[in-house]
């Protein structure tokens, strides 16, 4: 079913993983797209192709969502292009793990811009466009992190909190527009991220999740166009975990 036919989203660190999927599934759906990532390279043109081959337009771009200018130009350059803006997925992040004892000031600035003030950044951006068509919808990506913390992302845990507490509040704000704004909490997804992890800790991890699997980056799409269509019009300023039960 095309339950995004006609909508424009916008997707930030859309060149791999979670956010790359999110937007195949959203041209699959239907949606035109503009994707940004770090830079303008082979990995981002080529999902941009793989998008593309679905009959979507998509446009990618450079842009580092931790700059506010740059992400103001982005979205001017969106709103050139495409005329509107019904969608914005606050995806891009990082993490940067240490135990606070080895956590270097550089290490929590650097992931507070990326996965925090990036929220800002976008969300700021969109907010004329959205406001002037009194419709849209933002999905900030959170993670099961922001929700119960984790010794050793003290620096992720605290963005990725402030990204629900951010979300809320825009919620509130927003709402009388029909702006809607919700996050979604993701457990523990296989990405390149989560890779590296030994088999260990990956079967640790494995036996705490109810649902007995990890997630796939597919789990994440799936709610994500749920959050981007009509069918979750009446649903603002909520975090859907996206955890196979992970977090109670
Ligand atoms: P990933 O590292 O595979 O992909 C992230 C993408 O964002 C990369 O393409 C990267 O170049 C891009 N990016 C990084 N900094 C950027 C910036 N300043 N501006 C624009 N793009 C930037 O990560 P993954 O696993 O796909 O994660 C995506 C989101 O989901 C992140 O916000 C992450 O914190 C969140 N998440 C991931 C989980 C997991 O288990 N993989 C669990 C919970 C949340």
């Amino acid at each position: 079913m095309k339950m995004l036919k006609g909508k424009v989203a916008v997707i930030t660190g859309a060149a791999r993983g979670i956010g790359k999927t999110i937007a195949m599934e959203y041209a699959r759906s239907g949606a035109d797209l503009a994707i940004s990532d770090l830079k303008m390279d082979k990995t981002l043109e080529a999902a941009a192709r793989e998008m593309a081959q679905t009959g979507a337009r998509v446009l990618p771009f450079a842009s580092d969502a931790a700059s506010f200018d740059d992400a103001q130009q982005f979205i001017d350059s969106v709103v050139d292009e495409f005329g509107r803006v019904d969608v914005l997925v606050n995806n891009a992040g990082i993490t940067r793990d240490n135990l606070l004892m080895r956590m270097s000031e550089d290490d929590f600035d650097l992931v507070m811009k990326v996965n925090l003030k990036s929220v800002f950044n976008l969300t700021k951006a969109v907010q004329r466009t959205m406001l002037k068509q009194r419709s849209g919808s933002i999905i900030n990506m959170a993670s099961v992190v922001g929700l119960q913390g984790n010794a050793g992302q003290a620096n992720y845990a605290a963005s990725k909190s402030g990204i629900i507490g951010f979300t809320k509040s825009v919620a509130q704000e927003l709402g009388s527009r029909n702006i809607r704004c919700n996050a979604v909490a993701p457990g523990f997804i296989v990405t390149e991220m989560t890779g590296e992890l030994d088999d260990k800790v990956r079967d640790d991890w494995i036996s705490t999740i109810p649902l007995k699997r990890e997630g796939t980056p597919q789990d994440v799409a799936n709610v994500c166009v749920f959050l981007a269509s009509q069918l979750s019009e009446y649903v603002t300023g909520q975090t859907i975990s996206v955890d196979g039960g992970l977090n109670r």
